[in-house]
């Protein structure tokens, strides 16, 4: 069944999330015969197969759990990591900063874990990669392979992007690695006149340098933004921000290419 457009009841084969009284969140893919082992008791996967998400069932212990199918921000912050993934928060951000859309063809360096292509790829571009470690690499084509299927318009090749780009024509430059003002003459060339390029960074002293290596040109409408999320916690009487937030990730830096 398609992951991307469901309609049906849980079938084998499916990756779902279950949820916990205390909101504690599991990633799983079904099969048959199977148990999935929690804090709040063991739970068969054969009483969910067949099962229209949103469903609750009750676990070993007699604990319930809601189940449903994971958004991508469910897959993100729960798949296998080889690298420090981009969070949700920054994701859909950095989608509406570099306008990523179908058709485009953009390049995404380096590729970690795989949350980035994700997040492109279901924007309906095709993306290919580069990436220094093989172990990152092949992590980045089973994570996007577990959420797109083996069809996803995606390439991954190991490569250091500071040595060139091949591609030309490029519509977004996507970076997130530790010295991207090396990747600027290669993004140059291979990037379409108005293409974007998008950086994310973790420090404001890289940023800093990227955006000084930037006004040396040919790029223009150069922007840096943070993004801040706070939670809340709601409940009847008791209504007020949550005491926790992440307090920082980094730091997004777009830009035009110009003419030039
Ligand atoms: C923080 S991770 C990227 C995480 C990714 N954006 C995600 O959301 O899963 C940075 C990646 O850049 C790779 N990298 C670092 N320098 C590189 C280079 N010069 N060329 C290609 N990849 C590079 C690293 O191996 C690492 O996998």
């Amino acid at each position: 069944m398609d992951q991307e457009n469901p309609k049906e009841t849980l079938a084998a084969g499916e990756r779902v999330l279950l949820v916990d009284a205390k909101e504690r969140r599991y990633l799983l893919t079904l099969a048959a015969g199977a148990t999935f082992h929690t804090h709040a008791g063991i739970v068969s996967h054969d009483d969910i197969v067949g099962n229209p998400e949103g469903s609750t069932l009750t676990g070993s212990t007699g604990r319930s759990f809601l189940v449903l199918r994971p958004t991508l921000a469910d897959v993100v912050l729960k798949m296998p990591r080889g690298a420090q993934v981009i969070y949700p928060k920054d994701l859909g951000a950095i989608l509406m900063a570099a306008d990523i859309g179908p058709s485009q063809r953009v390049l995404e360096a380096g590729v970690g874990s795989g949350a980035l292509s994700m997040a492109v790829l279901r924007a309906g571009a095709s993306v290919l990669g580069y990436e220094i470690r093989e172990d990152f690499a092949n992590r980045a084509r089973s994570n996007v392979a577990g959420l797109l299927g083996p069809d996803a318009d995606y390439h991954v090749e190991l490569r250091d992007v500071t040595e060139g780009i091949d591609e030309t024509d490029l519509d977004r430059v996507l970076l997130d690695l530790p010295e991207p003002w090396r990747v600027l003459p290669h993004a140059r060339t291979a990037l379409r006149s108005g293409g974007i390029l998008l950086a994310y960074l973790p420090t404001i002293n890289q940023t800093a340098q990227l955006r000084g290596a930037l006004d040396d040109g040919p790029w223009g409408m150069a922007d840096t933004v943070e993004i801040l999320r706070r939670t809340w916690h709601v409940e009847a009487r008791s209504v007020r921000p949550d005491h926790r937030m992440v307090g920082h990730t980094g730091f997004l830096t777009t830009a035009r290419r110009l003419v030039g």
